[in-house]
């Protein structure tokens, strides 16, 4: 019987990981009205196109939004300053893949 509690447990806990693994694809829906749906966009006129970039530098980019104190960035620490470490690297992932 504890053995059968154990192994339910076990597979509980899995379940759950499985289920808080960031989505990179589904975070970045929000982003497409700025940037397009396959980053391809200047968003609002004005920053680079994200699509092409490399995994890295789009999480190095996300990070510093989030504690940005530059006027014309604001817009985007309000974008990513609730994405935790791992929903950022998420959703680089996925933009970098973005073909
Ligand atoms: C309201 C419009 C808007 C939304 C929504 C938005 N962005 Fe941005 N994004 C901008 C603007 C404007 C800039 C340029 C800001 C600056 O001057 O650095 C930018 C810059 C960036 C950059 C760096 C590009 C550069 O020019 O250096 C990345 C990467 C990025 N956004 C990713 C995202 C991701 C990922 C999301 C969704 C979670 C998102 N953005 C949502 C407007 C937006």
């Amino acid at each position: 019987m504890k053995k059968l509690t154990l192994l339910v447990s076990i597979l509980a806990l899995s379940a759950l990981s499985l289920a808080a693994a960031p989505n990179g694809k589904a975070l970045s829906a929000k982003c497409a009205g700025c940037h397009g749906v396959d980053f391809s966009k200047h968003a609002l006129g004005r920053s680079d196109v994200v699509k092409g970039w490399s995994a890295s530098k789009i999480e190095a980019a996300l990070r510093d939004y989030k504690t940005t104190t530059e006027s014309d960035e604001l817009v985007m620490r309000t974008e990513v300053k609730n994405f935790s470490n791992a929903q950022i690297k998420a959703i680089a992932k996925y933009i970098s893949s973005i073909k």
